[in-house]
């Protein structure tokens, strides 16, 4: 299959976890590379690792994803310092632990803040540039929650199957004119994310857990992830053994929602 190395990519969410692995990864492979996320002190340790690993160059910049005037304004302001990347990679995100009936508006506005609106606005921003240069890649983090609903997720799987939806049909309107995108559906991984998960009220849970802490090595997952972008595959579901969980659901659907409604969750 024929593969490519992007030389500038962009990563959302770098400071830790998957984005963070995903940054060292394509370090390794000589890429350059621009970190954000709102912890800027975290994103320069890990632009540190990126330029030891080999990234030629490396730029750092805060950015909260749910602020969409500013997603716009420094799309702008950073590409004019850095260039147009050829990979975005939509990584932020905020996963959730709470029951329907306990969780508040807010929690939901503020997920699909993040990782719905977020990954669409940056998306957008940067668009126009890919395209006035004819190529352009867009990667995304889905989630197997961006497959089948699962309980103490409803947010979350309700943003990460948006994401489907959005970025089905942004490949469908520019597939023509170079532009590709990569669905990445992970299952468990090992990162902050449970402990990052809001709950009812929103405050984050700061536990790991147990599915998450037995998941796959967050690096072994990068390379996977940049194996699968650099093949510029549409979509992927990489994991453990849950990932089969996504064809059950497809083809059997009827017995893999009376499983789910007994499975653990947490
Ligand atoms: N780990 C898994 O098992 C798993 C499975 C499926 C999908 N995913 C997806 O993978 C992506 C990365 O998650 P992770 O597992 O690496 O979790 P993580 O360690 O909690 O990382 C989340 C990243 O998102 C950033 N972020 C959160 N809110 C943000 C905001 N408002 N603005 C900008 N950045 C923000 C965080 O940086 P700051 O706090 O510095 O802003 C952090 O770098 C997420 O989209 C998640 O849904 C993870």
């Amino acid at each position: 299959m024929k593969t490519y190395t992007p030389s500038l990519i962009w990563i959302t969410g770098a400071s830790s976890g998957i984005g963070e692995a995903l940054a060292l990864e394509f370090a390794r492979k000589g890429a350059s590379l621009i970190l954000t996320a709102r912890r800027e002190a975290v994103l320069q340790e890990v632009a540190k690792k990126c330029r030891q690993a080999g990234a030629p160059q490396t730029w750092v910049f805060p950015l909260d994803m749910s602020d969409e005037a500013a997603v716009f304004k420094r799309a702008e302001a950073i590409t004019a310092e850095t260039g147009v990347p050829e990979l975005l990679i939509n990584n932020a995100g905020i996963s959730q632990r709470s029951y329907v009936k306990e969780t508040e508006m807010s929690v939901y506005r503020r997920i699909m803040e993040v990782d719905f609106f977020g990954a669409i606005a940056l998306s957008k921003a940067l668009l126009p540039a890919m395209l006035k240069r004819g190529s352009g890649h867009i990667a995304v983090l889905s989630s197997l929650a961006g497959k089948f609903g699962t309980p103490m997720r409803s947010g979350y799987c309700a943003a990460k199957h948006a994401l489907h939806g959005f970025f089905d049909a942004l490949r469908a309107e520019y597939h023509q004119e170079g532009i590709g995108v990569t669905m990445l559906c992970p299952s468990f991984i090992q990162t902050d994310v449970s402990r990052n998960a809001l709950t009812a009220s929103g405050e984050p849970l700061q536990k790991m857990d147990d599915a998450i802490a037995q998941g796959m090595p967050v690096a072994v997952f990068a390379r996977q992830a940049a194996a699968a972008i650099s093949q510029r595959r549409e979509e992927v579901i990489l994991g453990g053994k849950e990932r089969l969980g996504a064809w059950l659901h497809r083809f059997f659907p009827r017995w893999f929602r009376s499983y789910l409604r007994k499975a653990p969750v947490r």
